[in-house]
């Protein structure tokens, strides 16, 4: 009876859909259980690459079933296009996917209130959401009196509640609006509109829709193998992250279990994955940004560029500070180190091993913004490597120096590294002894 867990320790983006991927092949069931169509990784095999955003990673192994739980927050018409584009490239979806009818939906005024509300104006800085939602369908959730969950679909009282949300939102919007321009661009929500669409999005999830909850307690029961995907990074969970520039869910290994139902006893092993560098999207600080011409060769080298988004993202050194914290909130027992391959080339690698604030050396990650926003970052440098390191496929083989660089980020982080990732392929993954 086990469960295992993969999580980011950045700010997302750290390639766990690789690594989820890779595992998914020792497990019979893969669970998606925080988060929402902000998510976004890429996997490659057979020579394919295949966008994923709300589908779990598990979906590309047929005897594998893949649910997206309770805690997720789902845009139907997004998870859609995404279901269609997996069938069009040949994935057979009918029997292996379960959506819980307890998950949150994600409707047109979520994606209105997110446009007004990322740049308030009540910080100096836009959030810089994804503006898929998220964070309004997240707030109607927790205030309950106006969300609507997946099961609501299919109840006698969806058209009245709709008509009810509407009128509401109707009057509640334009006051968000920070001025006259973004009140005019407003367009009045049209209920009968959107009850017609959202009933058609309703038959056509109908098949994968069921007791999400019930079907993972049954699997604890039979002792099956189950992994959790993580979505975003630790960095960017709703309570323990860079609040406010942080996502609506709990992202990081606190979320597990109120995202997926399980309980926490069944969890064994949790993979941390982070990146050989760091990179974020959206505001918020970030210590060892680069931004320069060395910061400018990572975001080439690594093509930072998001997936849902297109968003260049911040690109910077490895902070150990930010992921010794994470890596023990999460309680990783494991580390992936991904991307090794974009370092190649660099004549010397920093990492952040501690912040200086107000003349004083810290070696913890500060709850407060303001002040993560005024630390500077303490390096440690290690000589680079010059060989591209592709097509390597044992720790062995790795230079010299690329071996000493993964030892000191362990010794740092105080934490085994499991897997080194080289290259996006499922055959470009060292396993460590
Ligand atoms: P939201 O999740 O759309 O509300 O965006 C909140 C913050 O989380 C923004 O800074 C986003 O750029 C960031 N974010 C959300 N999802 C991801 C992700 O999958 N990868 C990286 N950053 C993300």
């Amino acid at each position: 009876m086990s469960a295992t867990c993969v999580i980011g320790l950045q700010w997302g983006d750290e390639a766990k859909g690789k690594i989820v991927d890779l595992l998914t092949a020792q497990n019979e069931v893969v669970v998606r259980y925080q988060g929402g169509a902000n998510a976004g990784h890429t996997v490659v095999f057979d020579g394919k690459k295949y966008k994923l955003s709300l589908v779990p990673s598990g979906i590309f192994r047929e005897n594998v079933k893949s649910v997206v739980a309770s805690g997720v927050v789902i845009d139907p018409g997004a998870f859609l296009s995404e279901i269609e584009r997996l069938r069009e490239g040949g994935v057979k979806i009918e029997k292996n996917l379960l959506v819980s009818e307890r998950a949150h939906v994600i409707f047109p005024w979520h994606k209105e209130e997110d446009k007004l509300l990322n740049d308030s104006g009540v910080r100096k800085e836009a959030i810089g959401t994804t503006l898929r939602g998220i964070g309004p369908c997240y707030r109607d959730k927790v205030g309950r009196s106006t969300a609507i969950r997946i099961g609501d679909l299919y109840r006698d009282d969806f058209d009245e509640k709709v008509r009810r949300i509407c009128a509401i939102k109707n009057s509640y919007l334009p006051g968000l609006a920070r001025n006259e321009e973004a009140r005019a661009q407003l367009q009045t929500l049209d209920a009968d509109a959107i009850i017609a669409q959202y009933r058609q999005y309703a038959e056509r999830l109908r098949p994968f829709v069921g007791d999400a909850v019930n079907f993972l307690l049954e699997a604890v029961d039979a002792d099956k193998k189950v992994l959790l995907e993580g979505a975003q990074g630790a960095l960017l969970d709703v309570d323990y992250g860079t609040f406010p520039y942080v996502t609506s869910s709990n992202s990081s290994g606190v979320g597990v279990t109120a995202g997926s139902g399980l309980p926490a006893t069944f969890i064994k092993r949790i993979v941390g994955v982070v990146k050989a560098y760091t990179t974020r999207v959206g505001g918020g600080p970030f210590p060892t940004e680069l931004n320069n011409e060395t910061g400018q060769r990572i975001r080439d080298r690594g093509n930072e560029y998001g997936t849902v988004t297109k968003r260049p993202r911040r690109c910077g050194w490895f902070d150990a500070v930010a992921v010794r914290y994470s890596s023990r909130l999460s309680g990783a027992s494991e580390l992936a180190v991904m991307l090794l391959d974009v370092l190649s080339g660099f004549d010397q690698i920093n990492v952040c091993v501690a912040y200086e604030l107000d003349g004083k050396r810290l070696e913890y990650f500060p709850s407060n913004v303001d002040d993560l926003a005024r630390v500077t970052p303490i390096y440690e440098s290690f000589p680079g490597w010059s060989e591209e390191i592709n097509e390597l496929t044992s720790y062995e083989q790795l230079p010299k120096n690329a071996k000493s660089y993964l030892n000191n980020l362990s010794r740092i982080l105080g934490k085994k590294i499991a897997i080194v990732s080289v290259g996006p392929g499922r055959e470009q993954t060292i396993f460590c002894p």
